[in-house]
């Protein structure tokens, strides 16, 4: 998709479908929109009144305009009240616009200007080209039909001087767009193409695309390290695990942040095995897929802020070599885990992972994993969990994610979930009863960050849409890319850090 700016009126600019933004307030139109309908003599205004087009989030409706203006087709995107409109309402009628300009076979979208209390004109750009992209993503690798795609997307402007910022947000939107496209390719890759070792190919060609440095651990570089706990893991599968560690190291770095994933290629459950879910757990790499993805785009964005990303990666398989309940594995940082559940196997890698980053002494740690069935009890698509150890890094990161619209939800970690993680013959046990699973998960993952401020943000619940009813027009079935966006905006946050 290209996007193009323009500085022309939207009732003489012509592509194949313009889309404007619509309140909901039921009052007369105003904006591009007033400007639209007086051109079209009333006919926008009199077709939403006859529809009955209230101005919903994500709702549209096409308009015919059959001559009357140079644009073939109006289409009309509800925006919700003024009063409580945000930047995501302005994301999800991007989406909804380029979606259904894409089922008319509209090549060339443009969007009317739209102005948004005191919101700056970057911002709101950014916002839209962010909804465009995610709007039109499908995953059609392994499919002969595509149906229809906007190729081209015009962000029309209302003022002369409006040029540079809408050229930096949608620069900037870019960026973000393209980030979180790259983390829902990998994740709705399906398992038998994107084993561990593929995983870390794929992340080192990124990286060094990006200019970032890379090393790939191999189960004898583990070996050495002491990693117990992957290696125990991946012990079941053909395919070997890896460690893959990126850098972005800027000159003047004022913090320095680790980010770690959950790499799981696929999560059969092992010895024990699952018994629902199966078909979707090729989605059990998306905390990796984030971390892999949020890395490659940092060079774009030029934080001052070091980042490392480590991303634990592996296949919880059967095999005569799997793990089995019961068994003891020493992880890096020397604490011993008795396994007595296969299939919470992500807790176990990410003892491994955490412990690595915690080795490197960040200032904070940031993991993210879809960890738990228990989080999706708890919050169902529509929030991840968020737990950790440090207030104000838990704040931090729900401001980034009122800005990017992926909800977050912080959950409490009671030190008593502590006590039933407790093992009779070892340090640990990596799993608990059923009652609070994600907090068990988190603190059994708290044991393991050496004492560094630390936040795990459980995307079990946003990571992978087996429907997308009533959700968002930029979340289509299937991966979403969840926290691509959040984790680029907090890391570039900060205006000290720019
Ligand atoms: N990958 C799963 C969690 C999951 C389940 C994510 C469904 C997305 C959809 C994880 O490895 C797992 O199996 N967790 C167990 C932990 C339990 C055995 C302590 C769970 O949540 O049931
Ligand atoms: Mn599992
Ligand atoms: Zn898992």
């Amino acid at each position: 998709m290209e996007f193009a700016v323009s500085l022309e009126a939207p009732e003489v600019f012509a592509c194949d479908a313009i889309g404007v933004g619509i309140f909901a307030d039921g009052g007369a139109l105003e904006g591009p929109a007033a400007r639209i309908d007086k051109a079209l003599g009333g006919l926008l205004s009199a077709v939403l009144a006859e529809e009955k087009f209230e101005g919903k989030p994500g709702r549209t409706l096409v308009v015919q305009t059959h001559g009357r203006i140079p644009s073939r087709r109006v289409i009309a995107a509800g925006l919700g009240p003024k009063t409580t409109a945000t930047l995501d309402h302005l994301r999800q009628a991007a989406a909804a616009v380029v979606r259904q300009a894409g089922q008319i076979h509209a090549a060339h979208a443009a969007l009317a200007a739209t102005t948004l209390g005191a919101l700056p004109v970057d911002a709101i750009t950014q916002a839209r080209v962010e909804g465009a992209v995610l709007g039109d993503y499908r995953f059609a690798r392994y499919k002969r039909d595509e149906g229809g795609r906007v190729s081209r997307v015009t962000l029309l402007g209302s003022e002369p001087g409006q040029h540079k910022a809408i050229d930096d947000g949608v620069a900037r939107g870019r960026v973000f767009a393209d980030a979180t496209v790259l983390a829902r390719d990998l994740v709705n890759e399906p398992p038998n193409q994107l084993p561990p070792v593929r995983l870390a190919e794929i992340a080192a060609d990124a990286a060094r695309g990006a200019g970032l440095r890379c090393s790939v651990l191999d189960v004898e570089a583990m070996k050495a390290l002491g990693m117990g706990a992957i290696l125990a893991i991946g012990s079941g599968s053909d395919q070997p695990p890896r460690t893959i560690v990126l850098e972005y190291a800027p000159p003047k770095a004022k913090r320095f942040v680790a980010l770690v994933g959950k790499g799981v290629c696929y999560d059969s459950g092992g010895i024990n095995i699952k018994t629902q879910d199966l078909e979707w757990m090729k989605s059990d790499m998306a905390g990796g897929a984030a971390v892999i993805a949020t890395m490659q785009a940092l060079p774009s964005l030029r934080p001052a802020v070091r980042v490392l990303g480590v991303v634990a990666a592996v296949e919880n398989v059967l095999s005569g070599h799997s793990v089995k309940p019961g068994d003891i594995v020493r992880a890096m940082n020397g604490k011993t885990i008795e396994i007595n559940n296969t299939d919470a196997e992500g807790r176990v890698i990410l003892a491994d992972a955490l412990s690595y980053a915690a080795q490197q002494q960040p200032d904070e740690i940031i993991d993210l994993a879809t960890l738990t069935g228990s989080a999706m009890v708890a919050l169902g698509y529509v929030a991840a969990a968020v737990m950790s150890n440090d207030q104000p890094l838990v704040q931090r990161l729900l401001d980034a994610s009122h800005q990017t619209g992926e909800r977050m939800w912080q959950l409490p970690l009671y030190e008593e979930f502590l006590e039933n993680m407790r093992s009779l013959v070892a340090d640990l046990r990596n799993s608990g009863s059923r009652y609070g699973g994600a907090q068990k998960g988190a603190i059994f993952l708290r044991e393991f960050v050496d004492g560094r401020p630390w936040a795990h943000i459980d995307i079990a619940p946003t990571a992978f849409l087996e429907t997308d009813e009533g959700m968002s027009p930029y979340l289509p079935k299937g991966a979403t890319g969840y926290g691509v966006r959040t984790l680029l905006t907090y890391l570039s946050a900060r205006p000290e850090d720019r």
